[in-house]
Order: C-alpha cells, then sequence, then structure tokens
C-alpha cells in the first residue's frame, strides 16, 4: 500500500542523499518537473468570463425579436398591397390605402434600421470573441502539457462515460414508457415544453413600469385580428387606469402605439380601476381585479362598460393572498386572471382554502358569472405564477434570477395533480409579474421587471 502511494511522488521528484559530515544531514530535492504557470491559467480564466459577459443571450434575442417582428409585418404588408391592387379604381379608395402601406413602409424601414445596427454591433462582438476563443484554446493546449498526472484527461473520460450513461439510462427509459394517457381535445396537443425567449424587449417605455402584463387577444374582434395589448401598473406600482394597444408585433417591439390608449376613468385609483397586474384581454374585454374588492371586473373596450362578478366569500385581496418565492411575494397579485382555448379563468386563493391555489371559469355572458371550481393542493405562496393552456393549469416557481420552473399542473378534466413537471424558462430578468398563455399563436406571454418576453409553447 505504501509503496503504491510512493510511486508517483518518486516519479516526480529525484531525491538525493548525501552525508557531509557526522553531525550534518543534507537533503536535497530537484523538481524535475516545470513549475505549473499559475499565472497564465488566470488569465485565461479572467479573459473566458470577460467574454462571457460580454455575449449575453439578450444580444442574441435582440436580433431574434426584430427577425420575428419582420417575419410578421411582411406578410402583413403583402396582403395590404395585393388589397391595394384589387381595390385600385383610380379613386379615393385607393390613395386612403396607400396612406396606410405608406405608413407600414415607414415602420419596416424603422426596424430595418434598428436590425442593421443590431447586426452591425454582433459582427463586431462575434468577430472579438472567436478571436479570443481561439487564443484560450491554443493556450488551454499549451498548459494541458503540465498535467503528468492526467488529471484532466481522466476527468474528460469520466465525463464521456457519464454521459453514455445517462444516454444508455434515458434509452432505456424510452423503451419502458407506459402507455400514453388519455388524449385531450386540445387543437395543438399536449403541452411538453417551451422554447425562447423568442421575443424580448423593452417597447415604448424602457424601465419605467417594473409591472405590468401584455399579450394577444385570443378571440379577437374583425380587422384586429395582429393587435397586441399592453397594460402597465402606472400608478404606485400597483394599478392602472388604461389599455394601450398595438397594431402588431412589431410595433409594440419598435414601440409605436397606433390604436393608442383605451381609458376606463381619468382618475387612478378609484372605483374599477386595475389593481394587480395579472389582467387578460379576452374578446374585446379586459378582465382584471377591481380596485379594492375580491371582484372581476370586465371592462368592454368599445362600449367603455364595467360589469364585475364577485368572488366566494373569504377570497383574499389587497396583497392578502400574493404569488411569492422564499424572498419576496408580489404586491397585489391576489387575483391572476388566464386565457387558453376555453375563455377566461381566475386564479386566487381562499381563507376557507388554507391560502392553496383555487381555480374558477369565468363565463363569459352578458354579465361574467362564475363557472365550475377546482381546489388545488399548492400552496400560493410558494408559487410565483400560473397560466392555462388547454384546459389545464399550470404553476411556476422561481428557482433563480435566471431560471423559472414550471413545475405543477392541474387538469382540469381528469382532476390530475402533478408537482414534478420540470419544465423550465429561460428569464431575462429576475421577477415575473405576469404569465398569460396565448392560444391564436401559442406564445407565453411574460412581463418581467418591466419587459416585455415571450416563449414557444411546444405541444406533442
Ligand atoms: C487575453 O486577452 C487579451 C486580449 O484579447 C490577449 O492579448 C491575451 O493574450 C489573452 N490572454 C490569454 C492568456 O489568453
Ligand atoms: C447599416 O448601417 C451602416 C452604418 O451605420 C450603414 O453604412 C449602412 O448603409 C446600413 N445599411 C443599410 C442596409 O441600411
Ligand atoms: C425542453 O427544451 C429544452 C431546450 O429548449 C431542453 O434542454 C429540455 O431538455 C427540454 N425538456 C423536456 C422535458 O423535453
Ligand atoms: C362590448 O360592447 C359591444 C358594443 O356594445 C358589444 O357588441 C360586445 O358584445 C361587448 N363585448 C363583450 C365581451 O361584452
Ligand atoms: C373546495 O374547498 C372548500 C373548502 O374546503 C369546500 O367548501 C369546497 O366544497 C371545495 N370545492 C370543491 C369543488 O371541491
Amino acid at each position: 500500500m505504501m509503496l503504491y502511494i510512493f510511486v508517483p511522488l518518486c516519479a516526480l521528484f529525484t531525491f538525493s542523499q548525501q552525508v557531509t559530515s557526522a553531525e550534518k544531514c543534507v537533503c536535497e530535492l530537484t523538481n524535475s518537473e516545470q513549475a505549473f504557470p499559475h499565472d497564465e491559467l488566470s488569465a485565461v480564466e479572467d479573459n473566458a468570463s470577460e467574454c462571457n459577459s460580454e455575449i449575453t443571450a439578450r444580444k442574441t434575442l435582440e436580433l431574434d425579436s426584430l427577425l420575428l417582428g419582420l417575419d410578421r409585418r411582411l406578410p402583413q404588408l403583402l396582403e395590404d398591397v395585393s388589397m391595394l391592387e384589387r381595390e385600385d379604381d383610380q379613386d379615393l379608395y385607393g390613395v386612403l390605402s396607400l396612406q396606410v402601406i405608406e405608413n407600414e413602409l415607414k415602420d419596416i424601414k424603422q426596424l430595418m434600421d434598428k436590425l442593421n445596427s443590431t447586426t452591425m454591433r454582433d459582427q463586431h462582438l462575434t468577430i472579438g470573441a472567436t478571436k479570443q476563443l481561439e487564443e484560450a484554446k491554443a493556450e488551454m493546449q499549451e498548459l494541458e502539457k503540465y498535467d503528468t498526472m492526467q488529471v484532466v484527461r481522466r476527468q474528460e473520460a469520466n465525463m464521456r462515460l457519464k454521459r453514455d450513461l445517462d444516454q444508455c439510462k434515458n434509452g432505456h427509459n424510452h423503451i419502458i414508457q407506459p402507455t400514453q394517457p388519455p388524449r385531450r381535445n386540445c387543437p395543438h396537443g399536449e403541452f411538453v415544453n417551451i422554447t425562447g425567449p423568442r421575443v424580448y424587449t423593452a417597447g415604448e417605455y424602457p424601465g419605467s413600469y417594473k409591472y405590468g402584463a401584455w399579450g394577444r387577444d385570443p378571440q379577437p374582434e374583425v380587422g384586429k385580428e395582429n393587435w397586441y395589448w399592453l397594460v402597465m401598473m402606472t400608478a404606485s406600482n400597483r394599478y392602472s387606469n388604461y389599455v394601450r394597444l398595438y397594431s402588431s408585433l412589431s410595433s409594440i417591439i419598435v414601440g409605436v402605439s397606433v390604436p393608442g390608449n383605451v381609458l376606463i376613468h381619468s382618475s387612478n385609483p378609484t372605483t374599477n380601476t386595475i389593481q394587480g397586474p395579472n389582467v387578460v384581454l379576452f374578446s374585446g374585454a379586459l378582465y382584471y381585479n377591481c380596485y379594492n374588492q375580491d371582484a372581476v371586473c370586465r371592462f368592454n373596450l368599445t362600449s367603455k362598460t364595467i360589469t364585475t362578478v364577485k368572488l366566494p366569500k373569504g377570497t383574499r385581496f389587497n396583497s392578502k393572498g400574493n404569488f411569492c418565492h422564499l424572498d419576496e411575494c408580489y404586491p397585489f397579485t391576489d387575483l391572476d386572471l388566464a386565457t387558453d382555448e376555453s375563455g377566461v379563468w381566475v386564479i386566487y386563493t381562499t381563507t376557507q382554502d388554507y391560502g392553496n391555489l383555487v381555480l374558477t371559469k369565468v363565463e363569459d355572458d352578458e354579465s361574467p358569472t362564475l363557472g365550475q371550481t377546482w381546489n388545488t393542493s399548492v400552496y400560493k405562496q410558494g408559487v410565483t405564477n400560473t397560466f392555462m393552456a388547454c384546459g389545464v393549469l399550470y404553476a411556476t416557481r422561481y428557482i433563480n434570477k435566471e431560471m423559472e420552473e414550471i413545475f405543477y399542473s392541474l387538469d382540469t378534466v381528469t382532476g390530475e395533480e402533478k408537482f414534478n413537471l420540470g419544465i423550465f424558462l429561460k428569464k431575462m430578468s429576475p421577477n415575473i409579474y405576469s404569465l398569460n398563455y396565448s392560444p391564436v399563436d401559442q406564445m407565453l406571454h411574460a412581463y418581467c421587471d418591466s419587459f416585455m418576453v415571450s416563449y414557444k409553447v411546444l405541444f406533442e
């Protein structure tokens, strides 16, 4: 055993022992190896971390959102131009449409300019980063020579083995998977994962309003199919008195609100003011928690009328039943309104349910009414937000500043609850104050510390 330990040491050092006199014994140690260049290693480390901080996900995303904006905008233009061609009967009608197209072209030009400047910036960054990476790689290969004990090489081999093992395990799991659960009536199949962000923008008021919500109307009025809505908590981070509308995704990214605001009341706050960020627009009406009430308000953007439905007795409101993570609770998030393929839902908590999430369908009648209710066994304070997709309630929790996890689901058809979904959302900002699914384009819209972010929902 002793011998075994000493062999590698002896390979490194040469001992020479000599007796110089009867009393003195000198032991000379000669290191046959070169000294490890710590300074160079730490320089490479510094360079690598500098490179990391320069190339953030944000930068690639900016480009992605702009491209997506263009992607949506161009077919619209094409359609408008062909409509103009059909309409062109040499009179005023054509002139008016021409004006619309001119405006659209101006928007697209704006978008292209932004795209151009972003691309130029990114190009510089890429060239710089590639050079740095090459340098770092060469340096690391140089440093590997010092790995006489073969530590790094063995670690690499171990990693390869572990990867193979994982792959083997996964393949195995795949084979023994039980039969599929009963199919549900969803146009796109079952929710499996999320990718993105696909859109990431500071919008028209960069950094001004920390709390808010945005999205698309799942059941838009004719002619408003491409519109987006935005509600920001403009007073004390908790109240708002208007909905801001945008005619397309690119307008919301560039920050040009053409239809402008639809005002609920000139005062803020007052009766029927929007309280808290988790609002939704459905069928031309905004659903939200109204000021100082345990109730859902519906504001019809066309008729400007408000109808209200009271929630059950014991419903927590006025910031008493909020979404939370370990460090903080998100103020005035008592009521979370949600939309999916089947309409509007409200998620809240009550005293009799001991703070667990409760889900109720909101029926979209002449005035809104409450439909069926589901009790859950998930504690609201351990949840950061919820959304509905295809009749399934999903809840998220905070993992860290970069990551949120969709961990919980309740299927309203089967009543089944799951606590271990393990679907991760890559965040662009630490706090998600509202989250809402848009069945029109299967996007999940999030409003995070004043940024608008959206993810693509993948179905199977
Ligand atoms: C770190 O980066 C600088 C600037 O790109 C370069 O001059 C230097 O050689 C790099 N150092 C190492 C150890 O790669
Ligand atoms: C992009 O920007 C650069 C520098 O700002 C400019 O020289 C170039 O003409 C622009 N290209 C387009 C297509 O607008
Ligand atoms: C979801 O997608 C991410 C990449 O976008 C992937 O890393 C992850 O493994 C996927 N998760 C599941 C459960 O498929
Ligand atoms: C909103 O009001 C308009 C005009 O009165 C009406 O046609 C529409 O059905 C209303 N929408 C909702 C969701 O109640
Ligand atoms: C939910 O829980 C409450 C309080 O415990 C109870 O009164 C109610 O009947 C339950 N509702 C359903 C749908 O199970």
